[in-house]
């Protein structure tokens, strides 16, 4: 324990204590040892071989738990200690309630050889069928090496402690020999690296109660499983006007400004909980509250790549929305996108196929889905960020809406270039067709008129207009075509 303590880390029964309920924590297995006998290991019996499993409850709902245990054999899988985790997991399924992990492992437990890669396999395994059914979340607290990573991977959200915890397939002394590159742990699978670079994990906390912290707040927007609605809080109804809205946009189109800034006027006062915060910055997903039910929030972000629609920022959105639609999450989307990203780098490293997943995602899922277009809808990106071609319910636009094929500049140099080219003066022929261009579209009343838009609204009255809409669509059933899944663009 002093060991432990000295790295900065807490024991197992240390973060269950800080996660769960004073006095829920029930633990089940605790007498549990390993049946090896190789190496010696009969003579080296800890009970509970490594992992602390059982079940308590956070504000009092009811949570599966299973903390691995460093202090034992480096907290290493055994069969055993796979046996006790994949109990939890069917407890779990069984009684429709989260499994929260608390991983720190030196992975599989060496002795044991094959039968400690097969009880990885048992938990690969329950995560796959549990994943859409309950909520699993991942805190990575110390080493998660090897296959190993491969669970929490699965799970729905991943939660790592800057310098105390790293996630890799290959360690750097393996990436050394293989690929002569010479990197520490934190820079190779770190809670900064995979929260910025690789997109793996879901958020980088600075210490261990942090993490906890987090982890807790996350649950407070999930239900309990697929069959439960959403959680709501008590909400008390007043002046829902929010005169802010009308003026937070800057004047100039092209001028950045934070997102977050009209997502937080619009939900419930610090009811804003980001997600993969640090990573593919220029699409914001989030939990959030309004009118006190959990929404799940997806919105382009203007202050970074002008808020484009790239590679990373589409299957950061599709996971997204596919966990929410799982868990009866209903969306709302804000946009102002000016389109896809253009280049080689996205070209050849399949813009197609992720962008394809996020348009899949949205299409593919059924709780209420709401648009609120604020600025740009521009192109293909229109079509995807949750239109209603693609199956949302209800879209509202600011009157600062752009709905349009393309910006008036970049259209106007298209469709008349010749007439630009031959003109007198091109650069004033240029500023009138992109006048002509932009008074026909740079606004939403073209695609309201279709009925694409729903209804141009007062940005003020927002709040009032989405609260009505989400209620309308309280009960929304939709029978979808049969079939065993969808086969995602992956
Ligand atoms: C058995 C292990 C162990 C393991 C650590 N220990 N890992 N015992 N199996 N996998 C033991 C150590 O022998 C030591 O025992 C105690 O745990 C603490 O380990 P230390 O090395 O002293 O701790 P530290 O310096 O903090 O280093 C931690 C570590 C290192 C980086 C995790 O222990 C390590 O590299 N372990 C091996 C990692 C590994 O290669 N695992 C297999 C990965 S492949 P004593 O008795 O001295 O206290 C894998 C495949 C999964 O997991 C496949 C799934 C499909």
């Amino acid at each position: 324990m002093a060991a432990q303590h000295k790295k900065g880390k807490l024991t197992a029964r240390e973060r269950l204590h800080f996660l769960l309920d004073e006095n829920s924590f029930e633990e089940i297995g605790m007498m549990v040892t390993h049946r090896s006998s190789d190496f010696g290991m009969d003579k080296e019996q800890y009970l509970g071989d490594g992992v602390v499993t059982g079940y308590g409850t956070i504000s009092n709902r009811l949570v599966y738990v299973y903390a691995q245990d460093f202090t034992v054999f480096g907290g290493s899988l055994s069969e055993t200690h796979a046996e006790k985790i994949c109990r939890i997991m069917d407890l779990a399924m069984q009684n429709g309630a989260p499994v929260i992990g608390l991983n720190d492992s030196g992975g599989a437990r060496i002795q044991e050889g094959v039968v400690s890669l097969g009880g990885y396999a048992d938990i690969f395994y329950r995560n796959t069928l549990a994943s859409g059914v309950i909520p699993q979340l991942s805190a990575i607290m110390g080493p998660c090496a090897g296959g190993a990573v491969y669970s929490p991977a699965i799970t729905d959200f991943i939660f790592m402690v800057e310098n105390t915890s790293y996630m890799f397939v290959t360690g750097p002394n393996v990436v050394k020999t293989v690929t002569h590159e010479e990197v520490s742990s934190e820079e190779l699978g770190g809670a900064l690296t995979h929260a910025t670079k690789s997109g793996v994990t879901h958020f980088a906390c600075t210490n261990e109660i942090e993490v906890i912290n987090h982890l807790k707040k996350v649950l407070s927007y999930l239900p309990q499983n697929c069959e439960e609605p959403a959680p709501s809080l008590n909400y008390q109804a007043g002046d829902e006007r929010r005169e802010k809205l009308n003026t937070v946009l800057p004047e100039n189109i092209n001028q950045p400004y934070d997102i977050r800034s009209v997502i937080e006027e619009v939900i419930d006062e610090q009811s804003f909980l980001e997600v993969h915060k640090e990573y593919a910055e220029n699409i914001v997903v989030g939990f959030g509250r309004l009118a006190g039910k959990s929404i799940g929030i997806i919105a382009n972000q203007p202050a970074f790549l002008a808020g484009v629609l790239d590679i990373n920022s589409s299957k950061k959105a599709a996971r997204f929305v596919r966990f929410c639609d799982c868990f009866n999450i209903p969306l709302l989307v804000f946009e102002d996108v000016p389109g896809f990203l253009p280049g080689t780098d996205q070209e050849w490293n399949a813009i197609i196929t992720n962008g394809a997943k996020l348009l899949f995602a949205f299409s593919e899922a059924t709780v209420p889905r709401i648009t609120l277009i604020v600025r740009k809808a521009y192109g293909g990106a229109y079509d995807v960020m949750n239109s209603k071609h693609i199956g949302a319910d209800m879209n509202f636009a600011w009157p600062s809406a752009e709905i349009a094929v393309m910006g008036a500049k970049g259209a106007a140099e298209i469709i008349f270039k010749k007439e630009i080219s031959t003109a007198e003066n091109p650069q004033e022929k240029w500023l009138e067709k992109e006048k002509e261009y932009s008074d026909l579209f740079a606004n939403p009343y073209r695609a309201a008129e279709r009925g694409f838009i729903d209804e141009v609204i007062e940005p003020a009255e927002t709040r009032t207009k989405l609260m009505k809409a989400f209620k309308m669509l309280e009960n929304k059933v939709v029978q979808k075509p049969r079939k065993k899944h969808g086969n995602i663009p992956l």
